[in-house]
């Protein structure tokens, strides 16, 4: 089988790129992305201006997974613009998380004018923001959150420019028609399945504690945990786009980690 793909008009020699997480922040990590096998640079979500995150520690992993409660940290999004020329070998896509709906319409505005930047994924699903839910868990709250931008932004600036977004996990088969036929009202060529599953809890039973500090130990649960999951929203969207006709690229993402698990998500879709 071969392994090239496209997103949309973008053609891609491999099927394999970073998710935008803790390893995409600096331009160390992203410059090391843009020479591996990666077939794209994805960057950590950009916020307007520079964050330091939730507490630490915010991350622990183990054999099954990982639980993160990072809270965006990241250089702001003038970062991720200025350093965008440096991404030579790869389309460099920007993920984007501006925290509230102004601020991301800021960080679009300047993302469509620099056109050394190739996609942007709009991460509608942290669940790690202290006292924020996850936007993609609103119908309401995003279907006006992404008429604003679409009716806003003058991505016509940019006509090449890709736009995603990264979804959380969803559980009920009700929901994938429902955030369908709000996705299908925009111009929005990928999504990407799925974010960390919100607000699992790791307890370490020698330490009787828990094992992360913000939240109450509470965080994004990663890793094999959540491979099943990953999968089904993957299939779910994928028959949905297609029971519908629309030209939406699904993007699989959680639990990734041998080819055999690149093969299922590819057989889902
Ligand atoms: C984080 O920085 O808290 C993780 C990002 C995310 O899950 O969207």
């Amino acid at each position: 089988m071969s392994l090239e793909t496209n997103i949309r008009h973008l053609l891609l020699p491999g099927c394999i790129y970073n998710a935008s997480g803790p390893r995409c922040t600096d331009i160390k990590e992203l410059l090391k992305l843009d020479k591996s096998e990666s077939a794209l640079v994805l960057s950590k979500s950009a916020t307007l201006v520079k964050r330091e995150g939730n507490p630490k520690p915010r991350y622990f992993d183990h054999d099954l997974g990982s639980i993160n409660s990072m809270g965006l940290p990241n250089e702001g999004i003038n970062y991720y613009l200025f350093l965008a020329p440096t991404i030579k070998n790869k389309p460099y896509f920007i993920s984007v998380n501006g925290l509230t709906l102004q601020d991301t319409l800021k960080i679009l505005n300047g993302t469509i004018r620099n056109k050394n930047v190739t996609g942007i994924e709009i991460n509608l699903s942290c669940p790690n923001i202290i006292g924020k839910g996850q936007l993609a868990y609103d119908m309401t709250e995003m279907d006006t959150y992404l008429h604003t931008i679409f009716n806003t932004i003058e991505f016509s600036l940019h006509p090449t420019l890709l736009i995603g977004l990264k979804l959380p996990p969803y559980f009920d088969l009700h929901w994938y028609p429902m955030v369908t036929n709000i996705l299908k009202k925009y111009p929005i060529h990928f999504i990407t399945c799925i974010n960390s599953l919100g607000n699992g809890l790791l307890v370490d039973s020698e330490s009787e504690s828990v094992v992360i500090k913000p939240k109450g130990g509470m965080g994004g649960i990663g890793g094999k945990y959540i491979k099943p999951i990953g999968l089904s929203n993957v299939r779910n969207f994928y028959l949905e786009f297609e029971k519908q006709n629309l030209k939406i690229d699904v993007i699989g993402c959680g639990g990734i980690e041998t080819g055999l698990d690149i093969f299922e998500y590819i057989l889902c879709g």
